[in-house]
């Protein structure tokens, strides 16, 4: 192996691995505590924002464990992207696909990730006297209903890259390695996608119906 695939070989292992912890670790952790606010009502939703920020270090965590790790597996997601092409053309198979749709969904996880973090997170901060956000504010957000179909597609991308991503890791750490352990587990990282996106479809039910 020469350096610079040795190189490539580590840096593809880091932006998998970044994908299921932290971020994946996240972002199920995400659809646990929006979906909160569907199932439990809008007083668990906020004692559970709450909760959230008040734990020691948040801004840390924030910054080190949910910024920093998003923004590099973007970033080498989209060198893996400039660096290699997709065979659809030559080859239809069901894996191409998925691997076609992986790609797309990233780009699509990207723009999301920047409008979503920028409204929820970041823009109150400069000009609002709150300390964290609540129900009411997060139902005030999606008073613009254009917003609706963004997060319906962005919700969709994000889900669909978690979980096909989940199935790749799988397989690309010699977890599934035979072909029926592969077949039983896209199965259920399809489920684990559909769980995922039906949480986020009812949290958003729940601030836009209030
Ligand atoms: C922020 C924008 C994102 C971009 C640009 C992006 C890009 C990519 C790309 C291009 C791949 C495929 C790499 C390949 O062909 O081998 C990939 C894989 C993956 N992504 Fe993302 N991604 C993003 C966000 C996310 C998020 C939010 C999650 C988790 C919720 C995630 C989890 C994964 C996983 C688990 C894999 C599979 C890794 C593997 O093959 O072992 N990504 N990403
Ligand atoms: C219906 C869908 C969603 C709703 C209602 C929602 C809601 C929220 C809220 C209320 C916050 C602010 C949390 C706080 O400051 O305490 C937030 C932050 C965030 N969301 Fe979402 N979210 C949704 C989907 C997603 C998806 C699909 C992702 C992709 C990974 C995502 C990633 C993030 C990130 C990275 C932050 C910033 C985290 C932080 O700094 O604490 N969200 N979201």
């Amino acid at each position: 192996m020469t350096a610079e695939s040795c190189r490539a070989f580590y840096f593809r292992r880091l932006h998998s691995l970044l994908g299921i912890v932290p971020i994946g670790a996240f972002f199920c952790e995400h659809v646990l505590t929006n979906s909160l606010a569907f199932f439990e009502g809008p007083e668990k939703f906020d004692k559970t924002a709450l909760f959230l920020q008040e734990l020691p270090f948040i801004r840390f965590l924030e910054i080190f464990l949910i910024g920093i790790p998003i923004l590099l597996h973007a970033v080498l997601g989209l060198m893996v992207w400039w660096n290699s092409r997709c065979n659809l053309h030559e080859y239809g198979y069901l894996r191409n696909w998925l691997h076609f749709l992986q790609r797309w969904t990233g780009i699509g996880a990207l723009v999301f990730i920047l409008v979503h973090v920028w409204g929820m997170r970041i823009s109150w901060t400069f000009h609002s006297g709150m300390e964290h956000v609540d129900f009411a504010y997060v139902s005030q957000v999606f008073n613009r209903s254009l917003l609706i179909p963004f997060y319906v597609a962005g919700v969709a991308c994000v889900s669909f890259h978690f979980a096909n991503g989940l199935w790749n890791f799988l397989i690309t750490w010699g977890i599934a390695v035979s072909e029926r352990s592969q077949r039983d587990l896209l199965a259920l990282c399809g489920i684990v996608g559909i769980v995922i996106f039906c949480g986020f479809m009812f949290s958003l039910a729940a601030f836009v119906a209030a």
